[in-house]
């Protein structure tokens, strides 16, 4: 199968601020200086055309600065990443006109409403203005969005409303390759099931190579054909769910015991990594 999402070797560092410890010497108390946090560490993936690939991790180890960086809107410290042959950092504008995104902080114009920041991306992307109409419709339908709030501005919507039109405008254009972020974050469980059953159409009717970041294994199970797990920056393991449980125990093993036993550094491992930097 060819490959639509290569990533290799990459890294991507961040200087944070650190808090002055209260039991350190007195020198580091007015000196706390700044910790390296290593969010993307060595990191290499393949995704296939038309696969959906997931990317599971606890908070922080780095999932979303991967997703970041592939839709080029960071630059990696150093390594590959290239969309459908295009390399991310010297043809970003090709890039970026065959993803789409959707991520729990997505932005939109507030006082309008969920249609017409539709209407407005569906321009962006060049569709008419008529097939727009017809699309946003149907799309909103199909992810049982409420009839009666398609004209209320978006700051009045509820925050899974607000999600759905998050993922409306990324399918609306019928990306080749779609970053999903947490598209099912805080939707209750039948809204999640109308996303994820949008999801699969997608992948199915447009051939969308799709990476989907969730802390729902039963969700990654169901959705994803592989998923990486990742642990502060690096891969751990890359399988299809059954090898993954396979790999880690017998046949009741959960996607939750594989989560569980490759990720969670402790706060001592930690400490010795900050040490070592
Ligand atoms: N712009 C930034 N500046 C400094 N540090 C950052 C920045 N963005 C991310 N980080 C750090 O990089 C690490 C990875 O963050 P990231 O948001 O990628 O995690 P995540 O896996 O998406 O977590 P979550 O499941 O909570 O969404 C964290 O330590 C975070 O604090
Ligand atoms: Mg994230």
């Amino acid at each position: 199968m060819d490959s639509a999402i290569v990533c290799h070797q990459v890294r991507k560092y961040f200087w944070e601020e650190q808090e002055a410890d209260p039991g350190a010497c007195w020198l580091k108390r007015l000196r706390p200086g700044k910790k390296l946090a290593k969010a993307v560490d060595d990191v290499s993936i393949d995704v296939k055309r038309g696969e959906i690939f997931g990317l599971l991790g606890s908070n922080g180890s780095g999932k979303s600065t991967l997703i970041r960086l592939i839709a080029t809107l960071l630059l990696p410290d150093s390594g590959y990443v290239s969309v459908l042959g295009q390399d991310v950092v010297k043809n970003r504008l090709a890039v970026r006109r065959m993803i789409n995104r959707v991520s729990v902080d997505a932005a939109f114009f507030k006082k309008l409403s969920a249609y017409e920041n539709l209407m407005y991306a569906a321009r962006l992307y060049d569709v008419s203005p008529r097939q727009a109409k017809i699309d946003t419709e149907a799309i909103l339908k199909r992810l049982g969005f409420p009839r009666n709030k398609i004209y209320a501005s978006m700051e009045n919507l509820s925050r899974g409303m607000q999600q759905k039109v998050a993922v409306a405008r990324a399918l609306l254009t019928s990306p080749m390759v779609l970053l999903l972020d947490e598209p099912t974050t805080g939707l209750d469980p039948k809204s999640k099931r109308d996303v994820q059953d949008f999801v699969l159409e997608v992948q199915a009717e447009h051939d969308a190579t799709i990476i989907l970041t969730t802390h729902d294994m039963t969700e990654a199970e169901r959705l994803c054909q592989r998923i990486a797990i990742i642990d502060g920056g690096r891969v751990e393991d890359v399988d299809t769910a059954e090898g993954l449980k396979n790999k880690v125990g017998g046949p009741s093993t959960t996607m939750e015991d594989v989560f569980f036993a490759l990720t969670g550094r402790d706060w001592s491992k930690e400490a010795e990594d900050h040490e070592a930097d």
